[in-house]
């Protein structure tokens, strides 16, 4: 009798591990969804990074194309039926209430899932969100170093139904200014309005052109 919850226990210790060896043999640099939201949330590390990437029109793009814009940044896949179309179309749509002070506003979208998001399967998927919204990709490494800097968890999941597509990820909106210094974050389902809101002042202190 004695020795049954000890055995249970036993048990549970190996599930666990075995758990936690699932992920760490996948991502091995990879902290916990928890851990990376802290740093966010608090500020608590440097955010944001260069990168070298793809877009989806199969066009090599980097950080420094971009200088000069405000960036709005995010990490999602095409295949997410859940925060990623939502939050992207409250960015088109934030873009659109701007009107021409809005092209000074530059989306990207950049896929945590490479293998799946190809420069093809971006460029339909970005089509259907906002004409002015950019597609990368590029190889898992590259993706797994910006998604590291700007500290994005994602990791692949056991679907539990057929139209769950296995992955987790945070979706913060990362907001990046004219010089690739990073600014701030607006957290997942913030409505277009709001983020008309953060954007204003920022775009109020922009150097005339
Ligand atoms: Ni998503």
């Amino acid at each position: 009798m004695s020795k049954l919850p000890i055995a249970l226990a036993f048990a549970g210790g190996i599930a666990v591990a075995a758990g936690g060896w699932t992920l760490f043999s996948q991502k091995p640099e990879q902290r916990s969804s928890a851990a990376l939201m802290d740093v966010v949330m608090w500020n608590k590390e440097p955010i944001g990074g260069s990168f070298n990437l793809v877009d989806h029109n199969g066009k090599s793009r980097t950080d420094a194309d971009f200088r000069g814009k405000l960036l709005l940044i995010y990490f999602g896949f095409t295949f997410c039926s859940d925060a990623c179309p939502t939050d992207l179309q409250s960015i088109g749509a934030a873009i659109d209430r701007l009107g021409p002070a809005g092209e000074a506003i530059q989306p990207l979208f950049i896929t945590i899932d490479p293998e799946k998001d190809t420069p093809e399967q971006l460029r339909n998927y970005v089509a259907l969100i906002h004409p002015r919204l950019i597609g990368l990709t590029g190889d898992p490494k590259q993706i797994r170093a910006i998604a590291r800097d700007y500290k994005v968890f994602y990791a692949r999941t056991s679907p539990t139904k057929p139209t769950d597509p296995g992955i987790d990820h945070s979706s913060f909106v990362y907001l990046v200014d004219q010089d690739g210094k990073y600014l701030g974050y607006l957290p997942p389902g913030t409505p277009p309005d709001r983020i008309v809101e953060v954007l204003l002042p920022h775009l109020a202190a922009l150097p005339q052109t």
